[in-house]
């Protein structure tokens, strides 16, 4: 077994105004090791820190997060033997990731935890992914309060909150189309249909619905929960879920428009993003990501290529290597593409510095997979959207999206190039977008008002740090 080990270096001048402030209480904080979930438990490890608490990041060494990015915070990687690359590839990928994180490493998250209780300024509260739900027995041997960060939003949320209904809406089977009854909205989570519905099709049914109640459970047995979402988007969807999960919620989001766009991308950020975006008018470039776990089949990748060429929009496209299935990166791109038609209006790079690419004026629209963090943070940039949501929540954000926040459109059938190019127009061109443009610049409006002093999120924060302190 690996020792553990820890990081620690010297506050930055920009955290020394927090240090000043310290409230003396160390919080733990366990992200989930991708992208999506990094992101946002290390911006809100920021969010924490500013407000005076030490910051102790609790992390597995698949997918690490880079400490030198981080020196106000200490680092400790969980000691366990034999770690292995996951994926969310497919079900069965993501069950043995849930079995690992929640049943292998629980013993060596207790050791850790219990000698960082003993450590001088002990342990105030553990805030953990709702990834690691098995984590809460940990928390209550120990008698630490422990707090649930869910990286994505309400509405989402309510989505996997009923298993028992995914399972008798055939959710957890492997059922055609015609036996699911696609179009029929979902009785209670309207305007949710039955296709929107989270999938978790698998040859072991059951074993998938037992996870997804105790990851439930593993967020009702929270003491709290820390949402990343703010109330003027979500409030209707609060009271609904209040009803099920009555202990407090702190929606504190959007937690990056906290400090400037941050550094716990775990790929190089291709900055020549930026200066070909410079060569562009206001509004006028498709910016196009399906963020860090969605992988495609090589026929989609064809569709989205022949889907933005024929729009004849200015697009910046990233294609993430080992993204599309059988291929390296765009070698399945047909002969003689790349030189007619990205060198006259695309541009395509491996991964992108998403945030300021989205804040960039010539940005005009985001074709994405609606990932919470990539749906916010176009929220926060007034972008409108063109959705293609691929799995989990994605699918119930898409919905959202286009249905209820009448800020983008949804590709109902998949990839297909004249729904396509007729979607980028919609957005891009007609009469449509600007609308969705006006709607969305309503909320991003709305974002800037619950940051302030006595906005929602602001108080938000207020309270979540005062009942952290309430903690003995
Ligand atoms: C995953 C799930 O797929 C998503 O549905 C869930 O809400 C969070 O976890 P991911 O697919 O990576 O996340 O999507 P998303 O939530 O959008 O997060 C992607 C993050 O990567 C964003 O913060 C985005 O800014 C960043 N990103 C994406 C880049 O920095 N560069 C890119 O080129 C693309």
């Amino acid at each position: 077994m690996d020792t553990t080990t820890t990081t620690t270096t010297t506050p930055t001048t920009a955290t020394a105004a927090a240090a000043k402030r310290t409230t003396g209480r160390r919080l733990v904080l366990l992200p989930s090791p991708f992208q999506g979930h990094l992101n946002p438990m290390l911006q809100l490890a920021n969010i924490l820190h500013s407000k005076g608490f030490s910051i102790t990041i609790l992390h597995t060494r698949f997918n690490s997060p880079n400490p030198t990015n981080y020196p106000h915070f200490i680092f400790v990687p969980i000691p366990a033997s034999g770690e292995e690359k996951h994926s969310f590839s497919d079900m069965g990928n993501v069950i043995r990731f849930m079995h690992y994180i929640n049943i292998d490493l629980l013993g060596p998250i207790h050791e850790c935890l219990e000698r960082l209780m003993s450590e001088n300024d002990g342990v105030a509260c553990f805030i953990t992914d709702a990834h690691w739900f098995g984590t809460q027995s940990v928390a209550d041997c120990l008698k630490l309060p422990r707090i649930v960060h869910r990286t994505s939003n309400i509405s989402s949320f309510r989505a996997f909150a009923v298993p028992q209904l995914l399972r008798d809406m055939g959710c957890f089977q492997r059922s055609s189309d015609e036996e699911m009854k696609l179009e029929a909205l979902v009785p209670g989570l309207e305007p949710l249909k039955v296709k929107d519905l989270p999938k978790f099709q698998t040859n072991d049914p059951e074993s998938a619905c037992n996870m997804l109640e105790l990851m439930v459970q593993g967020t009702k047995g929270a003491r709290a929960v820390i949402w990343n979402t703010f109330k003027d988007l979500e409030e209707h969807e609060l009271v609904a879920l209040g009803q099920d999960f009555p202990s407090p919620h702190f929606l504190i989001g959007p937690f990056h428009k906290y400090f400037p766009a941050s550094s716990s991308s775990l790929l190089a950020q291709d900055q020549t993003s930026l200066s070909w975006l410079d060569q562009h008018p206001p509004k006028s470039v498709l910016y196009v990501s399906f963020g860090s776990l969605v992988r495609i089949e090589e026929s989609q990748f064809l569709e989205i290529a022949w889907g933005l060429s024929n729009s004849k929009q200015p697009f910046l496209w990233v294609v993430r290597p080992g993204s599309i299935k059988g291929s390296e990166w765009l070698e399945l791109l047909p002969n003689g593409f790349l030189e007619r038609i990205v060198k006259g209006i695309g541009y395509i790079v491996k991964w992108a510095p998403q945030q300021d690419v989205l804040a960039h004026p010539a940005i005009g629209g985001f074709w994405t997979h609606n990932g919470w963090n990539s749906t916010l943070e176009s929220i926060c940039e007034g972008v409108p959207m063109i959705s293609s949501p691929s799995f989990g929540d994605q699918l119930p954000i898409s919905r959202y999206v286009s249905d209820v926040w009448k800020i983008g459109v949804k590709l109902e059938n998949g990839f297909e190039r004249g729904e396509i190019e007729s979607a980028i127009r919609r957005v891009m061109v007609d009469e449509e977008g600007l609308e969705f443009r006006n709607k969305i610049a309503n909320i991003s409006e709305k974002v800037n008002l619950c940051l302030k002093k006595g906005g929602s999120s602001y108080s938000s924060l207020e309270d979540l740090v005062n009942y952290i302190l309430s903690f003995p």
